[in-house]
């Protein structure tokens, strides 16, 4: 008998954020299902990256090398995730006109009502719906506009670490990838949140991205991303803010933060922990209000329904006591997301399973 070998595609991944590039290494087998065989978390270089671009790429190399040899990648096939800022997106409902190339219609449409330069930039776009506007068929476009050096200059890190490019990706794709796939969480707050949340529709959900200088803002509908916005605050805000109420050292006060977080506040906090307290909530209140901004623009503008649920994923989701404060501002469940509660998804025994949780963009971008 013969048998036919398992035909696995192994693939290297890299998400560069503005505080931690995080590397992985899965193997795709022909059923989608996706085995991790390797991670690394590398720091990235203080002013490497400036408005979404690769400033100083040499020192991101670097770095991304030493942790390539330290994990011991063999794969050269790469993909990457840009930095969030300046990617520019957009949800359009044009004419679908006869005999018209879409492509045209859309980037008429774009160069009429984005100031983008439409030479410069890579425009990507997907229809989401087809409709009848008062009997005109229309379509409604997500559109997606990246200058095409900054792509280039992700490019560039691949090729100079010997890598070949598969693609770059923004992270909204890599959490619209990750996110079409069914989420396990666990069973009592399922069952908790189940019941109360039982009436709001969920098929509208939003997956925020609490990193470290930007927050970003994703609603899918039906699994299918339809806005994308990315908020210039981030959790390296909260250190700040701890920084100078608590008047401690930047370093410090992310310690304070991650030991402390959001829990609320009861009588046997002292003074120091109620400062600590505030500034974590202001900077917090402050991304919540443009994340409601973001719902309202969704829902008006993009003709977009309710949101009905939210998953929060980044280093700066866990952020004690975030999701239970977010679900009182917000009023629909939200569920903290794991690298473990996807479904198809398997992990090599031994790695470090408390920093699994940083890997979402980078796992979301292998699947298909
Ligand atoms: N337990 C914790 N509580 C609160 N914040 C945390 C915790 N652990 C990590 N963080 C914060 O998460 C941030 C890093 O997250 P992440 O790696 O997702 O950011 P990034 O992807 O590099 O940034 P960006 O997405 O803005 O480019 C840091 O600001 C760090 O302080
Ligand atoms: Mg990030």
């Amino acid at each position: 008998m013969v048998t036919i070998p398992f035909l696995k595609n192994n693939l290297l991944s890299i998400d560069i954020g503005f505080r931690n590039i995080k590397i992985v290494e899965v193997e795709v087998n022909r059923n989608k299902e996706i085995f991790i065989k390797n991670f690394g978390i590398a720091s990235t270089p203080k002013g490497s990256i400036k408005n979404g671009a690769i400033q100083d790429v040499r020192a991101v190399t670097n770095e991304i090398s030493k942790v390539l040899k330290e994990i011991g990648v063999k794969t050269k096939n790469a993909k990457i995730v840009m930095s969030g800022t300046n990617i520019i997106s957009r949800v359009f409902l044009v004419e679908n006109i006869p005999g018209e190339n879409l492509d045209n219609t859309v980037r008429m449409t774009i160069s009429q009502s984005m100031p983008i330069d439409l030479d410069a930039h890579k425009i990507d776009y997907k229809v989401l719906k087809e409709i009848k506007d008062d009997g005109v068929p229309k379509v409604k476009v997500f559109v997606t506009a990246v200058l095409k050096n900054i792509i280039k200059s992700y490019i560039d890190i691949l090729v100079e670490l010997g890598l070949k490019p598969i693609s770059v990706d923004i992270p909204a794709n890599s959490a619209a990838k990750f996110f079409n796939r069914d989420i396990i969480t666990t069973e009592s707050d399922t069952w908790f949140k189940r019941n109360k949340y039982s009436k709001l529709d969920q098929s509208t959900l939003a997956v925020i991205d609490f990193g470290s200088e930007t927050t970003i803002v994703n609603i899918l509908k039906d699994r299918v991303l339809e806005f994308n916005k990315v908020i210039l605050k981030g959790s390296s805000n909260i250190d700040e803010a701890i920084a100078e109420s608590n008047h401690v050292k930047l370093d410090e006060a992310e310690r304070l933060k991650k030991i402390q977080g959001l829990t609320p506040l009861d009588l046997s906090f002292d003074e120091e922990q109620v400062k600590i307290h505030n500034s974590i909530k202001g900077v917090i209140n402050e991304i919540v209000r443009q994340i409601f901004q973001c719902f309202e623009f969704y829902e008006k503008r993009c003709f977009g329904d309710k949101v009905g649920k939210v998953y929060i994923i980044g280093g700066g989701s866990q952020l004690k006591g975030l999701t239970s404060y977010l679900e009182s501002v917000l009023q629909v469940p939200v569920y903290h997301v794991g690298l473990l509660s996807i479904a198809g998804i398997r992990i090599n025994e031994g790695l470090d399973s408390d920093r699994l949780n940083y890997l979402i963009n980078s796992v979301g971008i292998t699947l298909s």
